[in-house]
């Protein structure tokens, strides 16, 4: 494992967008793994404005999302495929037959959950898995006691959980109760794992997942287990570290990281100039997928 901290959220958030834009340029085909929350929103807001100035090229990458709500339906305001819709699909020259994310209204979820893990396996894997981080340590949503070696399947929300995601639901009481996840052996199989994780609030999580013992109660610590994973932090997230002089070191000093050290120069005092907006073409694309 190997941790990044970069001076706030914005410059977190650039720093994980230019390492997934150069493995994409490096395989136009990458296999990507996403991830929601409001963390997220400034990793896609950065991808489409490469896409928009940098002609960065989503035609042939695939992606996989890591959860989605059981009972939501794809339009519903709520649902993570609407969430992934308006912040990235729809603003880039992904297909969107190449974008996946669980059916949360299965009539068959264990069957959807089966068939999730062979779409997975028939493109050959995830390539590149992006992953945020719940207040409980969850991944996707892996909650407490996830086994380590688990699959996608049917989950059971915390009622930390569902507390940290209300604010986004019109009545705490209409966060749904279990969602589909990627499982914590199936985030482990992805070839290259990418955390991103910013803000006081998650500072002492994030201390226990990379600094503490490995336990399901915390499907974070998992990843000290991954050979390939890098956890970008802002100063907030990364201040309860014990050896964050050591991960500073790390970043400035060894030569793989020599092209991302300075930040892009679209992050400005108050974060990014460009923020995406949905229209013309996006909104009507929109309305014909969730037909
Ligand atoms: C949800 C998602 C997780 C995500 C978490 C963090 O619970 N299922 O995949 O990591 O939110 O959200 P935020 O970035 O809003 O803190």
């Amino acid at each position: 494992m190997e941790v990044v901290i970069r001076p706030n959220a914005d410059a977190g958030a650039d720093l994980v967008a230019r390492v997934i834009a150069q493995e994409m340029r490096m395989n136009p085909r990458l296999v990507m793994g996403l991830a929601t929350g409001n963390t997220m929103e400034a990793v896609y807001a950065r991808l489409v404005q490469m896409h928009c100035e940098e002609g960065l090229d989503f035609s042939a990458c695939r992606t996989f999302n890591l959860d989605e709500y059981i009972g939501l339906s794809i339009n519903h305001a709520n649902s993570y495929r609407h969430y992934m819709n308006h912040h990235l699909f729809l603003q880039v020259n992904i297909d969107l037959k190449n974008t996946h994310l669980p059916d949360g209204m299965a009539t068959d979820l264990v069957a959807e959950c089966a068939n999730y893990e062979r779409l997975i396996t028939e493109v050959g894997g995830i390539d590149l898995q992006l992953l945020g981080i719940g207040q409980n340590g969850h991944l996707g949503f892996n909650e407490p006691l996830s086994a380590l070696r688990s699959r996608t399947r049917v989950k059971i929300l915390s009622p930390v959980t569902r507390a940290q995601n209300a604010p986004l639901f019109p009545r705490p009481d209409l966060v749904p109760q279990r969602a589909i996840t990627m499982g914590v052996g199936s985030i482990l199989d992805c070839r290259r794992c990418i955390l991103l994780a910013t803000g006081e609030e998650k500072a002492a999580i994030v201390a226990r997942a990379v600094e503490g013992p490995i336990t399901s109660m915390i499907s974070a610590t998992a990843l000290q287990l991954h050979p390939e994973c890098t956890l970008i932090l802002d100063e907030a997230a990364g201040s309860q570290l014990k050896e964050s002089d050591y991960y500073h070191w790390v970043f400035e000093n060894q030569p793989e990281w020599a092209p991302f050290r300075a930040a892009s120069p679209s992050i400005g005092k108050n974060g990014f100039q460009t923020k995406p907006k949905l229209g013309g073409k996006a909104v009507e694309a929109m309305s014909d997928v969730l037909e």
